[in-house]
């Protein structure tokens, strides 16, 4: 090319021109824009970038995958991702994102499949906001009323920089936790996850999979703080858990440096603190955690410490304690942990005191003892209570008021540690002959048990015969048969006069209750739901329960209530969750059950991360349990109680997977005008609702048995009935099993995570048995007692179980049913039934 100088020139500039929107370019996507495989968006201060990466682009890879992420623009050399988009469904070609009309980020493949998006605005008149990427990484859409539309600070993948928030929702169960790459190559979501402890939210947690791999000690205070000295350079992390009234959330916050500092969690499974070091061009491990040597959660064993202290780290006995196999102990072995030294004496006779330990993480699996205590109230507490082995106590550093946090133990003690300085104190019960040869006795856990026992007097004769009803099998039949054979519903039978003797059944005190729960504290909440909102309490004497707060818009009487919870309470049966007790003061009503640290089926069954826990025999274990439960109420129980709520999170799981129904009686514990009278009381959840009760407002046992129909389709589908994924094009998951059922390939419905373990026979019953019992007409379907005549049977011969069967008709309900909740005046339309369509979680 022979060209004069000067257009050699011009062409130079024109290049560098053409090359200049994609090399610097804008902090913002405005609707309508695209952004390239190769482009980029870089925030004002040129901290971060927003663009494509590809973590295998070695030419002999076989194929690139391209992820959408955000990474450090201002750090040389390899890029340090922070965050991604579609870490779980990378771009098999060049990728492009968007932002649509609606303010919604999309990010699509090269064959314009979407692999990913954000959700939008719902209204074309609102005014588009482009996306904007912060000086912090943050990759925000805001309108310009300054709505979050969506953040990318609110979907933390493996990293967590200052200013990012880690959620655990109280109302829809969210949970952010912060998921390890699967290799440094693959942000595939990994083995390791790491974030609040959901029981207490007072420690974090780290998992393996699903297995709790390692714990924090415990917060003291509602901020963790650290002050880290390196290389002269003073650096304030703080982890600040604030808790709300819907949620808690977890953020961190660095002072005193102006360099790139974040937290991430590796694929090998250590949480990091990490902060660039331009010197050396290379990240500076700051804090990791696990630390070595004393790892593993609960490597010591039941009562066992790690002494992370000693060189090299080694697990030792809690005082008072010693090997319970020595030969273990000397071989290396410590997972049988230790026992008591001596013997405890009998409870409520003295002879209690506490050894103290200093500079420990306390074990796990406390519960906190609501109230401002002094250390004082807090040892009368666990000296107070039969269970209680140890207790540990905390002054927060409030910056409001002096407040004292008081933890108690009444299991084992596991996953201790010594830890040096930063520990606290675990003061440890042990007899009063085993204070006297320890070095560190507490003096005043005798006395004070002396004080308090007028006191645990009067707790334990509640206690003995709040148990005593329970466990006198001849004297609860006996006043069962009186109950029944009387009126159940005159007063004067079951009325409060306890002084009869005969019914036992406890009343507690609303004062009791508040003690219990903190108040109601949303800490507490564990469950919410139509009738009311569920909080874990510690009863005095570690007792842990669950505790219904039946909501207030209930116009039944004290009296009428109360005489409803006694016969509920006479409901007994394994696949039952127990009524306790009851509590009425004013307008609140409570009802006190077993506390079963297992949440509902549906937290495990609709979770792709945990749903494979659940193998076949397990869930047609869990089927048959939920029938047996349900036949019971319906027959055995000779009150004919309808359910008129059953659904997943109505069934509860105990420590060996088996069900136990939640919420029975709940109608009738409302009062049957109740439920028509109130337009706004849920009676029902959408999908489970049975159609004619939905209607024509009738309810029958049938209705139970749509609604078990429905929860037996989600069980061997592993897939919510409100869901629309999963179930192709049909418009529910009735009407998808009724189609494959009728091609003959029914057994396509089951849930894949469980493939392996399922009988494809005796799947197919329960299939055809759901088909059944989801049947538009109430009269074709089965009652309980036929449902668990087959199912029982069932197993022995599952072909001619099913041979003998009718074949079930396609439904025509869910069209009807989908017509009627866009309906807004739902609540107007002629039946009076309300139908308060609960969100499906
Ligand atoms: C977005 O809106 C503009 C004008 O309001 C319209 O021309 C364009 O087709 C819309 N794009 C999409 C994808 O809906
Ligand atoms: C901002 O505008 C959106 C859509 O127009 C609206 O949904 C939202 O409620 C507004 N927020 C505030 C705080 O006004
Ligand atoms: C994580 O768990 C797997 C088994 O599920 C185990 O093989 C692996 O060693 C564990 N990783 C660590 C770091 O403990
Ligand atoms: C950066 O790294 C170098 C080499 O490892 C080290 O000497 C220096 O102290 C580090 N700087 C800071 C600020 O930590
Ligand atoms: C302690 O709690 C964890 C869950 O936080 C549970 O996995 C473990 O089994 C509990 N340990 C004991 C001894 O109860």
């Amino acid at each position: 090319m022979d060209l004069p100088p000067r257009s050699a020139a011009v062409l130079v500039l024109a290049v560098v021109a053409a090359c200049l929107p994609c090399m610097s370019a804008e902090d913002q996507l405005a609707v309508g824009d695209k952004l390239l495989a190769r482009d980029t968006i870089v925030s004002d201060s040129g901290d971060f970038a927003l663009g494509f990466f590809s973590p295998d682009d070695s030419p002999a890879a076989p194929a690139r995958r391209w992820y959408l992420g955000i990474w450090y623009h201002s750090i040389p050399g390899p890029q340090t991702v922070v965050w991604v988009a579609n870490r779980d469904a990378p771009a098999a070609g060049e990728p492009t994102l968007a932002l649509a009309n609606d303010s919604s980020l999309v990010l699509s493949d090269a064959d314009g499949s979407v692999l990913w998006t954000t959700p939008g605005v719902g209204t074309s008149s609102s005014q588009p906001a482009p996306a904007e990427l912060g000086n912090d990484g943050n990759l925000l859409i805001l309108l310009p009323n300054g709505t979050v539309v969506w953040q990318s600070f609110d979907h933390p993948t493996d990293t967590f920089m200052p200013g990012m928030k880690a959620r655990l929702s109280r109302r829809t169960e969210r949970r952010d936790w912060i998921v390890s790459w699967t290799s440094p190559r693959d942000p595939a979501p990994g083995p390791f996850s790491c974030g609040l402890d959901p029981v207490t939210s007072l420690q974090l947690l780290m998992w393996n999979r699903t297995r709790l791999y390692s714990r924090t000690p415990v917060w003291t205070g509602y901020a963790a703080s650290g002050t880290i000295v390196s290389a002269g350079m003073v650096i304030n992390t703080a982890i600040v858990v604030v808790g709300t009234e819907e949620e808690i959330s977890i953020t961190f916050t660095v002072s005193g440096s102006p360099t790139p500092t974040r937290y991430v969690v590796t694929s090998s499974g250590t949480f990091q603190l990490l902060r660039w070091n331009g010197t050396a061009s290379a990240w500076d491990t700051l804090q990791s955690w696990p630390s070595s040597g004393c790892t593993t959660y609960g490597r010591c064993g039941a009562y066992g410490y790690c002494d992370a202290t000693a060189a090299p780290p080694s697990c030792k006995c809690l005082d008072g304690f010693e090997p319970a196999i020595p030969a273990d102990w000397s071989a290396g072995r410590f997972e049988q942990g230790c026992r008591r030294t001596q013997a405890l004496p009998p409870c409520g006779g003295g002879g209690h005191g506490f050894l103290e330990m200093r500079s420990m993480k306390v074990p796990d699996n406390f519960s906190l003892d609501a109230g401002n205590r002094s250390p004082e109230e807090c040892a009368a507490r666990c000296a107070g209570s039969c269970s209680c082995v140890a207790y540990a106590y905390v002054d927060l550093h409030s910056s409001s008021a002096r407040q004292l946090r008081c933890l108690v133990w009444a299991g084992e003690l596991v996953d201790a540690q010594m830890i040096g300085a930063p520990g606290q104190t675990l003061y440890l019960r042990v007899p009063v002959a085993a204070t006297s040869t320890g070095g560190n006795a507490v003096k005043i856990a005798v006395p004070v048990a002396a004080c308090v026992l007028v006191l645990t007097c009067i707790f334990f004769a509640w206690f003995w015969r709040f148990r005593g009803n329970f466990t006198d099998k001849r004297r609860k039949t006996e006043s069962q048969k009186k109950l029944m054979t009387g009126s159940a519903n005159t007063p004067s039978e079951v009325g409060e006069g306890d002084h009869t003797g005969d019914l036992e059944f406890p009343s507690l005190r609303f004062a009791d209750i508040v003690a219990a729960t903190g108040n109601f504290s949303k800490t507490f909440m564990i469950g919410r739901g139509g009738f009311g909102n569920v909080y874990k309490g510690t009863l005095d004497g570690g007792h842990v329960v669950a505790v219904k707060r039946l909501s207030k818009d209930s116009d039944q009487g004290a009296e009428e209530f109360k005489n409803e919870a006694i016969l509920i309470a006479k409901l007994q049966h394994r696949n039952l969750v127990r009524l306790l007790g009851c509590c009425t003061e004013g307008a609140e009503k409570l009802l006190i059950y077993e506390y079963l640290p297992n949440k509902g089926l549906d937290a495990i069954l609709f979770d792709s991360a945990r749903k494979s826990v659940l193998d076949w025999s397990t869930r047609l274990g869990i089927i048959k349990g939920v029938a047996r439960g349900l036949l019971y109420l319906h027959q055995d129980s000779r009150l004919t109680v309808i359910h008129r709520d059953l659904k997943a999170s109505n069934v509860l799981l105990d420590a060996e997977m088996r069900p136990k129904i939640a919420d029975f009686g709940m109608a009738k514990i409302f009062g049957d005008n109740q439920v028509k009278a109130n337009s706004k009381r849920v009676v029902g959840t959408y999908g489970y609702i049975a159609p004619e009760y939905s209607t024509e407002g009738v309810f029958s046992v049938k209705s139970d048995v749509y609604s078990f129909g429905v929860l037996l389709l989600e069980i061997v589908s592993g897939v919510r009935i409100s869901t629309t994924s999963g179930i192709m094009e049909f418009p529910s998951l009735i009407v998808y099993a009724w189609h494959l059922w009728r091609e003959g390939k029914a057994g396509k419905l089951v849930d894949p995570s469980m493939a392996e373990s399922c009988l494809q026979d005796e799947a197919l019953l329960c299939i055809h048995v759901g088909l059944l019992c989801v049947e538009d007409d109430p009269s074709r379907r089965p009652l309980m007692s036929s449902v668990v005549s087959i199912l029982e049977n069932g197993s022995a011969s599952v072909v001619l179980a099913s041979a003998s069967l009718p074949e079930p008709n396609k439904p025509g309900y869910v069209g009807m049913m989908e017509e009627k909740t866009q309906r807004s005046d739902l609540e107007n339309s002629r039946n009076t039934i309300a139908m308060t369509v609960l969100q499906g979680r």
